[in-house]
């Protein structure tokens, strides 16, 4: 997608289309909005007065121009209150915009959202508006057939043959040197965003964890990231006996995926971003019920999250080392598969009883928790769609944040608001270590329904040991059940956002010190 900013006056915006915005507070049009309607002869102002224009939250009214203005067609979204207006509204709204004109055969459109005359920070509007629009235009249809796919249904329901937007134009009446920097960080995020959104939606038959690695490497190679990637030969001569614990029961083979940022000193470890890589989650022997079952494709998201999150950084730049680390593998049933009854041995040393061997997402980051302290890197965050306790406790709205460290929570939640991805912080505390007593090994896999997440997140952190870390329960956010105003269904690239800005915080400190 073509990005473009202009600090020109909206009404000399040369595209095909262009959006704008109404308070719900606004009696009459402003900023471009009020601009637009004078060059269209009074025609918003006149449907506020009406009342069919009230700038209410996700209102979305289409204008046809009648060559009052070179393009063909405004949309003005309502942006609620104006006491309420935050960059999340803009990304929602500039998604909202975006598709509204993409259904209506726009090819070259105009985002005039960022009116420094609205009082808000204009750089925070534009990469919002930037990432919102191009967030929401993601369409996954690689495997729709162009000519007959899905019938005459192609077109409507975003088969390849669609007319597509070709560009964005982000118009905000500011600096423009500023407003640049905001769109490119913007559409840096989103298309890393995009990018980890393609993994999750890939079909797990293609999407493999030999598959994921190849996907990892390429995209190490395009924006110039170091790549290593071990398979099961040397994870075995390493130890990771919980890894291959869980990858014992598919044909195919486990990868473990190293990515390195370079952007400090040689002989700092830096940070390490862990994410749960499982192609496809049948829960193994404990398997798990049909129905929704085809949903696992997806329980690579926290891996999608984490590969996502080392290309935004290998563009973005900040100073600091990063290294994303991704363990992968299937969980199937089979005659190799592990049993509920086995002790596992992690590279740590510390040995787990399995007792469900559907709760294999914490088996497979003990390994690639133990390997980064190991390293000496320093602080861990790890993402993983890891617990349905998770969903039932946050529904599809927040992830859960787990931490042993009050200075990386703080960090992950400043982080997650400039990303514009939520999260809410989840309890740790000594009383809930009695979930996964074990009588026979170091601890036990689970610790039954109750604080079920917490239990699991009790587990990782035996990983993490003494070292800073935090994990980030994505279950639930990884995915959106059925296509809304902002986008379509599928992954949602969860994370991907939140890991990049913690990157940048974390250089900033650096850079500090
Ligand atoms: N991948 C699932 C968790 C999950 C559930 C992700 C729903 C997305 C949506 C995980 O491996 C799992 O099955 N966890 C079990 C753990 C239990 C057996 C202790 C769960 O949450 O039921
Ligand atoms: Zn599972
Ligand atoms: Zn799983």
């Amino acid at each position: 997608m073509d990005v473009r900013v202009s600090t020109r006056d909206v009404r000399q915006f040369d595209g095909d289309a262009v959006a704008v915005g109404v308070f719900s507070d606004d009696t009459e049009p402003q900023g471009p909005a009020a601009a637009l309607d004078e060059a269209m002869a009074g025609v918003i102002a006149g449907l506020i007065a009406a009342g069919e224009i009230t700038g209410a939250a996700d209102e979305v009214t289409l204008l046809h121009t009648l060559g009052k203005i070179e393009p063909e067609r405004v949309v003005v979204v309502g942006l609620g209150a104006r006491a309420r207006f935050t960059p999340d509204r803009v990304r929602r709204v500039a998604a909202i915009a975006c598709r509204t004109l993409r259904k209506a055969g726009a090819r070259r459109v105009g985002l005039a959202l960022a009116g420094a005359e609205f009082g808000v920070n204009l750089a925070q509007v534009a990469r919002a508006a930037t990432e919102g629009a191009l967030m929401g235009l993601y369409e996954f249809t690689k495997y729709k057939s162009s000519k007959n796919g899905n019938g005459a249904d192609g077109e409507r329901d975003g088969g390849a043959r669609r007319r597509q937007i070709e560009s964005i134009t982000i118009l905000g009446r500011g600096r423009e040197p500023a407003l640049r920097e905001a769109v490119e960080r913007g559409q840096i995020m989103a298309e890393a965003t995009n990018f980890a959104r393609d993994l999750g939606n890939e079909p797990p038959n293609v999407l493999t964890p030999t598959e994921l690695a190849e996907r990892a490497r390429r995209m190490a190679q395009e924006v110039g990231l170091e790549c290593e990637i071990f398979g099961p030969d040397r994870m075995r001569a390493l130890g990771m006996g919980a890894l291959l614990g869980v990858a014992q029961g598919s044909a195919q083979e486990p990868r473990f995926i190293i990515l390195r940022h370079r952007g400090g000193p040689a002989n700092e470890p830096g940070p390490a971003f862990v994410g749960k890589g499982i192609t496809f989650d049948t829960g193994g022997i404990s398997i798990k019920p049909a129905e929704g079952m085809q949903a696992m494709k997806m329980d690579m998201c926290g891996a999608a999250a984490v590969i996502g999150a080392m290309r935004a950084i290998a563009r973005l730049k900040p100073a600091i080392n990063v290294t994303g680390i991704v363990p992968t593998t299937e969980n199937m049933p089979d005659g190799n598969a592990y049993r509920p009854g086995d002790i596992l041995r992690a590279l740590n040393g510390k040995t787990i009883e399995i007792v469900n061997t559907d709760a294999e997402g914490r088996l497979i980051l003990a390994d690639a928790l133990s390997y980064a302290v190991q390293q000496g890197m320093a602080p861990l965050v790890d993402a993983a769609t890891l617990t349905g306790a998770i969903v039932v406790a946050l529904g599809k709205v927040r992830a859960g944040l787990f931490s042993n460290d009050d200075l990386l929570q703080r960090t992950v939640l400043s982080a997650s608001e400039i990303a514009g991805e939520k999260f809410w912080p989840m309890p740790m505390d000594a009383e809930y270590d009695a979930l996964i007593k074990s009588d026979v090994a170091d601890m036990k896999q689970t610790g039954g329904r109750a604080g079920g997440a917490i239990a699991a997140a009790k587990v990782l952190s035996n990983f993490a040991g003494e070292t800073a870390w935090a994990h980030l329960d994505i279950a639930g956010v990884n995915d959106r059940d059925k296509k809304d105003a902002e986008g379509d269904s599928g992954a949602t690239g969860f994370g991907v956002r939140t890991f990049a800005e913690i990157a940048t915080l974390l250089a900033e400190r650096n850079g500090a010190r």
